[in-house]
């Protein structure tokens, strides 16, 4: 095991200073970026440090709007909001459309873009975007297995799976049930998590990316990886998705058994970071691997241990929130992007994908930017820097 709670105290916290500075930085390449990025979305992970223009497809572009909300947030500057709020229309277009929405990821994709607009702005485009993508994602509930299928055509039996990525895409349908006054979206939401929980985390406190529910039954069949190096292995931002899923579900269900997963999943992620404190993009590695690293597995974990803060009791809740703090101690240091001729992304050193001999994954994105990296880490800063009300 490569630490303890205790080691990860003796790690510099970031100090307010480094957060601003950072902040600072980050805001200066969204502002770079604009001109390309108002009418297209950057691509889901850079290539040799750039991303490159895409059309609103895929489950990743509500992270760069996401992105433009935050710095909005932070600075008031009008070019992020109008920015915003041209791709709230496109995002409005999306779902009316069904473009590239046979799946799960409504939540990654209207949370942060178009609930964020109307939680800051009020625009009804925006919410009735992300009502329509609400109920698009009810739609994939299976009432055999209680669960949300991630991928796929719905009821289809090679695909009667859940992924634990999943969980951030429940805020979308808490969000639903509290604007519209119907409970079925949150009892869906709960109704998953409930059965995730179930299935995918292991005695050891480790998860699994993906669980198989039998169609004919409803009971959890088997765990499978999909971007993990391993069926056994804990892929690093499954975990992350984990810890910051969780915390956004607790106040939903009011159960504090909630507490102890919250507390298991964190504390497996925290013992099994590297010297560094940057996540290896699977846990089967360890200080002085040569494999890539997933830089937005930190900034996602970190998101979540701030958010949990609330809800644990004070010795717990400053537990968490020191460790983050020493996450974000090494994120900026070892990962923020401070020069826009290296790239055009804010956190270096993430991966979407690596091949192993047991995924089927292909090479993507291995050392490079993705949004959702550069979202969370963003988030992180706003979080630690503001009294921020949430997206989710
Ligand atoms: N939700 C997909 C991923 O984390 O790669």
């Amino acid at each position: 095991m490569a630490q303890t709670l205790e080691t990860i105290m003796g790690y510099p916290a970031v100090t307010e200073t480094q957060l601003k500075e950072a902040m600072e930085a980050a805001v200066e390449i969204l502002r770079a970026d604009l001109p390309v990025f108002t009418e297209h979305f950057p691509s889901s992970n850079s290539f040799e440090g750039f991303y490159r223009p895409t059309e609103n497809v895929e489950w990743t572009t509500g992270f760069w709007t996401g992105a433009l909300w935050l710095a909005y947030s932070y600075t008031k500057e009008e070019a992020f909001r109008s920015a915003a709020q041209v791709q709230v229309e496109s995002f409005y277009e999306r779902i009316r459309d069904q473009v590239d929405v046979c799946h799960h990821d409504m939540g990654f994709l209207y949370s942060p873009s178009c609930v964020a607009a109307y939680k800051l702005t009020g625009d009804e485009r925006a919410r009735e975007a992300a009502l329509l993508a609400a109920e698009h994602l009810a739609g994939r509930f299976r009432e055999k297995g209680q669960f949300i299928q991630a991928w796929g055509p719905v009821g289809q039996a090679s695909e009667y799976r859940l992924i634990i990525d999943c969980l951030l895409n429940l805020p979308l349908l808490y969000w639903a049930s509290q604007e519209t006054g119907d409970v079925r979206y949150a009892k869906i939401a709960q109704g998953h998590i409930r059965t995730a929980m179930k299935c995918i985390l292991r005695e050891d406190d480790s998860t699994y990316h993906t669980y198989f529910i039998d169609p004919e039954t409803g009971k959890p069949a088997y765990g499978v990886t999909h971007q993990g190096n391993r069926d056994g292995s804990a892929w690093a931002r499954g975990q992350a998705w984990g810890i910051y899923g969780i915390a956004l579900s607790y106040p939903q269900l009011k159960d504090e058994a909630y507490i102890q997963l919250f507390t298991r999943v964190t504390d497996f992620f925290l013992r099994h970071l590297p010297e560094d404190l940057i996540t290896y993009w699977d846990f089967d590695f360890d200080t002085g691997s040569t494999e890539p690293r997933d830089s937005s597995a930190a900034a996602i974990a970190v998101c979540g241990m701030l958010e949990m803060d609330k809800y644990l009791e004070e010795g717990l809740a400053e537990r968490y929130r020191e460790a983050a703090k020493r996450l974000m101690g090494a994120l900026t240091l070892r990962c923020g992007n401070r020069d826009h001729s290296r790239s055009n992304g804010l956190l270096l050193h993430g991966t979407y994908a690596r091949s192993s001999k047991e995924n089927t994954c292909k090479d993507r994105g291995v050392d490079e930017c993705n949004t959702w990296g550069d979202y969370f880490y963003m988030e992180a800063l706003t979080r630690l820097l503001t009294n921020w009300e949430k997206f989710w």
